[in-house]
């Protein structure tokens, strides 16, 4: 009934658990969601207000496809300070959340039969991206702390581009200088297009984030996407960005012009506010993080489950190899400790030995959840 090419295409796991979380939790079951993937935190005060006055202004109207030019020249701004990327407004494009950027991309980027490198564990999403665009993801190795080993043998003569995502989702690896030159080595010498999604680069434990677009020989060859869902707990707003080189950016403008138009209106003033507006609220966010990263690890490892620490983002990734591999651990964890988390080989062939556990909840709900896990594992 639907098209082959929709039919390989599974459900997001993330999603899904979250589903089963929330509907035990509307049973009256008193289950830790810890598979989710969004802050636990608040939009700040000054980005709702923003909102409101946008509102209350009347900008309600359609806009231009790549979204209004003051948020387009704040974020130019903002990747020029921060990242070290210099590129005009004109070649920003604003869009309903970071996962449309990814989507668009792909889509711009990617021909029937063309292979993507997705190094080790990566998000959901990624794959079917991949999919929908009619491309193939090649699935590269990576070390026990996540980063790649022998890169190079993934790139073969369909290889268009290689993803990159640090902080990672799922496994909170962070890529320092000499891989991200590796890579760039490969894309240059392979000529390839680098995808950077750097949506948790502000949620990073005592490291610099670097972006790969950066690096001299990557202007041309890199799209790097944003967004405002993590670092300003805006997930329900949809709001995200990607930039480029101009030959790429049309098209994505052309792809963007014919589905979703652009992000909402009032949704992009707020966007300035929080580009432009006191950001103490990130580095009061990423605190409580580091904290709830460092109990959950050590936690974990007291209970004697095998946990690297991770650099950035809001995820540990847990080896449960020992207890029947992530898929029956997450079963477990839901069915008799009421703890919702995401089984690894939701992530890609590389993470079936793991499961995913989001610290997006407070600290007294982690060590409830410590706790339960390990009277499980009696
Ligand atoms: C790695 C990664 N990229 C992109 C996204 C999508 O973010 P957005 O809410 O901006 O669409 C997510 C959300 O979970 C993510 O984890």
């Amino acid at each position: 009934m639907v098209s082959e090419r929709l039919a390989s295409i599974p459900e997001s796991t993330t999603m899904k658990i979250s589903a089963m979380a929330k509907k035990l939790n509307g049973a009256g079951l008193d289950v830790i969601d810890l598979g989710v993937g969004e802050p636990d935190f608040d939009t700040p005060k000054n980005i709702c207000d923003a909102a409101i006055t946008s509102i209350q202004r009347g900008d309600t109207h359609y806009l231009p496809t790549s979204g209004i030019p003051e948020l387009r020249a704040a974020i130019a701004e903002k990747l020029y300070n921060d990242n070290h990327i210099e590129i005009s407004p004109e070649f920003v494009s604003v869009v309903p959340g970071a996962k449309m950027a990814i989507f668009a991309a792909m889509q711009a980027l990617l021909d029937e039969g063309d292979e993507c490198v997705l190094i080790g564990p990566s998000w959901v999403s990624y794959e079917p991206c991949v999919n929908f665009a009619g491309g193939r993801v090649r699935w590269a190795e990576v070390d026990e702390e996540f980063k790649p080993v022998d890169l190079a043998e993934s790139i073969t003569p369909k290889t268009k581009m290689i993803l990159v995502n640090s902080p990672s989702n799922p496994t909170g690896a962070v890529f320092g200088m000499e891989i991200l030159e590796e890579i760039r080595d490969l894309a240059v010498d392979n000529d390839l297009r680098v995808l950077s999604d750097e949506i948790y680069e502000k949620i990073i434990y005592g490291q610099e984030h670097v972006s790969i677009g950066s690096l001299p020989g990557m202007e041309r060859r890199t799209v790097t996407v944003n967004g405002f869902s993590k670092c300003y707990a805006m997930t329900g707003w949809r709001l995200g960005y990607l930039a480029g080189p101009q030959e790429i950016m049309n098209w994505v403008n052309r792809i963007l012009s014919h589905s979703v138009s652009h992000a909402t209106t009032f949704v992009q003033w707020a966007g300035i506010e929080a580009l432009k507006g006191p950001q103490d609220n990130i580095k009061a966010m990423v605190t409580e993080f580091q904290d709830r990263r460092n109990l959950l690890v050590s936690g974990l490892r007291d209970i004697g489950i095998d946990c690297s620490l991770p650099g950035g983002a809001f995820y540990v990734f847990p080896d449960v190899s020992e207890f029947g591999g992530g898929d029956k651990f997450a079963e477990r964890m839901l069915s008799e400790a009421m703890v919702a988390a995401t089984p690894g080989s939701a992530f890609g062939p590389g993470g079936v030995d793991y499961v995913r556990i989001s610290y997006t909840a407070s600290q007294k709900r982690l060590n409830q959840a410590l706790e339960r896990i390990g009277k499980m594992l009696g």
